[in-house]
C-alpha cells in the first residue's frame, strides 16, 4: 500500500509533466498549422487567379479575332509554372478554344459554363484546385479561362509540419522526463523520506527518531519541521506518562506494603487475642464443671439453672474462639497451588453430610470433572462451608436439592453451589461475607457467622470473587471464581 503510494507520487509527477508538455505543444502546433495552411491556401489561390487573369487578358485578341493558334501559344507559357497541370480557354458558349496539358492523360472538361455576371469561381478535389475566370472585352463576355493546379505543395507542407511537430514532441517529452526527474528529487524524494521515517516510527514506536531535514524549502521543509515537532511532543508526553506511571507504581507499592504490614499486625493481634482468651475460658469451664459436680447437692434449682447457662455460654464462646482462630489461620497459611478436582472434593463432602444425617431426603447433583489449580486444603474448606450451609439452610424442608456446578457468566467461568432452602433477603446479600454476620436467628439455624467470611478470604487469596443471590424461601446460590 505504502509502496504503491510512493510509486504513484513520482509517476504522477512525471505523467503530469508529460501531459502538460504534450498538450501545450500539440495545441501550439495545431494553431500554427491551421494559420499557416489558411494563409498558404489563400496565397496559392491568389497566384492562380492572377495567372488565369494574365492568361485571359493575353488571349482576348485571339478570342476576338478567332485565332486559336495565338491562344495556344499564350497557354504554352504556363509550362514555366510547375504547379499548373492543365489550362483551357473557352469560348463564351462554353466550348474549348485552346488547351494546355502538362501530361497527355490529364482530362479537360469538354464543356464548361459560367453564370452571367460571375467573375471567378474555384473548387477542389482531393489533390487539385480548379479555377475559372471570366474574360471580357469592352464590357462584354469574350470567354473564360480554366486552370487546374495540383495542391501537392500544400500536402508536402502539411507533412513537413507534422514531421517537425513529431520531432519537437519527442524532444520536449524527453526534456519533460528529464525535468520531472529533477522535480522528483526535489518534491517526491523528501516526501518519500518522510513516509519512510513515519513508517519506521509507527512500527518501532521509537519516538526519538527524527526526519533528516534535507535541502528542500517552503512547504516541504515546513512539513518535515512539523513532523519532527510532533514527534518531539509525543516523546515528551511519553516521558511524562512514563514518569507518572513510575511514581504511581511506587505509591501503590508503598501503600501495599503499609497495608499488608497493618493486615499482618491485625491478624497477629486477633490470633493472639483468640489464643489468650482460651486460658481464662478453660478456667471458667473447669471451675463451673467442678461447681456442678462437687456442689450438686448444695445448689438449689435456680442456682443449677444459672450454672448450666454459664456452661452453655462458655461452650459457645469456645466454638467462637475456635472459629476465629481458624479464620486467622486461613489468612496466615501459605498457599500451595496444585491441580485439584473440585467434583471429587464436593462428592466426598456430600457423602460426609449424608452420613451425619442419614434420615434427610436430599438430592445432591455434582457436575463431573471440575478440575482446576489451587490450594486443595483451603478449597475443601470453601466447599465444606458452602455445601454445609446449603445442607443447614434446607433442613426445614422435607425434601431438597443441592447442586454444585460451573457455568459461563459474561466472560468468566464461575463455580456455584445452589439450594432450594430457606434463602435470604437479597437486600442483605453483600453483608453475608462479614465475620459474625448472620441473617438467621440462632434458634432457627445454629452457627457463628464466620463460615462465609472464611470462604471469602480463601477465594480472595486465590485471586477470585465470591457473591450470593437468593430470595426468602426460594433458596440461595453462591458463586465463586478462581
Ligand atoms: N445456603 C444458604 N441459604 C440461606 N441463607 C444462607 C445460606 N448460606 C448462608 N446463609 C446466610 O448467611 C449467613 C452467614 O453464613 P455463614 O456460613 O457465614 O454463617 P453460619 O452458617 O450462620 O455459621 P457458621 O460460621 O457456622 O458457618 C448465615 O447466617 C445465613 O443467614
Ligand atoms: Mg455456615
Amino acid at each position: 500500500m505504502s509502496h504503491a503510494r510512493q510509486v504513484s507520487i513520482t509517476s504522477k509527477l512525471t505523467r503530469m509533466n508529460m501531459l502538460v508538455c504534450a498538450t501545450a505543444l500539440s495545441l501550439a502546433c495545431l494553431g500554427f498549422l491551421s494559420y499557416d495552411l489558411a494563409t498558404y491556401r489563400q496565397v496559392t489561390l491568389d497566384n492562380l487567379s492572377i495567372q488565369s487573369q494574365v492568361t485571359g487578358s493575353n488571349s482576348v485578341s485571339a478570342l476576338v479575332f478567332d485565332d486559336p493558334v495565338s491562344a495556344q501559344r499564350t497557354l504554352s507559357s504556363l509550362e514555366f509554372a510547375p504547379n499548373i497541370l492543365s489550362a483551357c480557354i473557352y469560348t463564351p458558349d462554353g466550348k474549348p478554344f485552346a488547351t494546355y496539358r502538362r501530361s497527355p492523360n490529364i482530362s479537360i472538361p469538354a464543356k464548361l459554363a459560367i453564370s452571367p455576371g460571375e467573375k471567378e469561381r474555384h473548387w477542389y478535389n482531393h489533390e487539385n484546385i480548379f479555377l475559372v475566370h471570366a474574360i471580357s472585352f469592352q464590357g462584354k463576355p469574350a470567354g473564360f479561362t480554366y486552370v487546374q493546379s495540383n495542391i501537392q505543395p500544400l500536402i508536402d507542407r502539411v507533412e513537413n509540419y507534422l514531421a517537425i511537430a513529431g520531432v519537437m514532441l519527442i524532444l520536449s517529452l524527453s526534456l519533460a522526463l528529464f525535468l520531472s526527474r529533477i522535480a522528483r528529487r526535489s518534491i517526491a524524494e523528501p516526501i518519500q523520506r518522510l513516509a519512510n521515517v513515519a513508517r519506521r516510527v509507527s512500527k518501532d514506536k521509537e519516538y526519538s527518531t527524527r526526519a533528516e531535514p534535507g535541502r528542500e524549502e517552503g512547504e516541504l521543509a515546513e512539513l518535515v519541521g512539523t513532523f519532527n515537532e510532533m514527534l518531539a511532543q509525543i516523546e515528551t508526553r511519553d516521558r511524562s506518562l512514563e514518569a507518572a506511571r513510575e511514581k504511581l507504581e511506587e505509591h501503590v507499592e508503598q501503600r501495599t506494603a503499609e497495608l499488608s504490614a497493618a493486615n499482618k499486625e491485625l491478624e497477629a493481634f486477633s490470633y493472639s487475642v483468640s489464643h489468650d482468651l482460651r486460658a481464662p475460658l478453660r478456667s471458667i469451664e473447669g471451675f463451673s464443671l467442678a461447681l456442678a459436680e462437687d456442689y450438686d447437692d448444695k445448689l438449689d434449682g435456680e442456682a443449677k439453672s444459672h450454672l448450666s447457662r454459664i456452661r452453655a455460654a462458655t461452650t459457645r464462646m469456645g466454638v467462637l474462639i475456635d472459629d476465629l482462630l481458624n479464620l486467622a489461620r486461613v489468612t496466615r497459611a501459605e498457599l500451595h497451588r496444585e491441580p485439584i478436582n473440585l467434583s471429587s472434593i464436593a462428592s466426598s463432602i456430600a457423602e460426609d453430610l449424608r452420613k451425619a444425617n442419614p434420615e434427610r431426603q436430599i438430592e445432591f447433583c455434582v457436575q463431573e470433572r471440575l478440575e482446576t489449580v489451587g490450594d486443595g486444603r483451603l478449597l475443601r474448606v470453601v466447599l465444606e462451608n458452602l455445601l454445609g450451609n446449603a445442607w443447614k439452610y434446607t433442613s426445614k424442608h422435607a425434601w431438597a436439592r443441592i447442586q454444585f456446578a460451573k457455568k459461563r457468566l459474561n466472560d468468566e467461568e464461575a463455580y456455584f453451589v445452589t439450594d432450594d432452602g430457606a434463602g435470604f433477603d437479597p437486600a442483605f446479600a453483600g453483608r453475608l461475607f462479614g465475620a459474625f454476620q448472620r441473617l438467621h436467628g440462632m434458634d432457627e439455624f445454629p452457627g457463628t457467622g464466620v463460615g462465609l467470611a472464611t470462604v471469602q478470604r480463601i477465594i480472595h487469596r486465590h485471586g477470585g470473587r465470591v457473591w450470593a443471590e437468593g430470595a426468602v424461601e426460594k433458596g440461595a446460590t453462591f458463586y465463586f471464581t478462581l
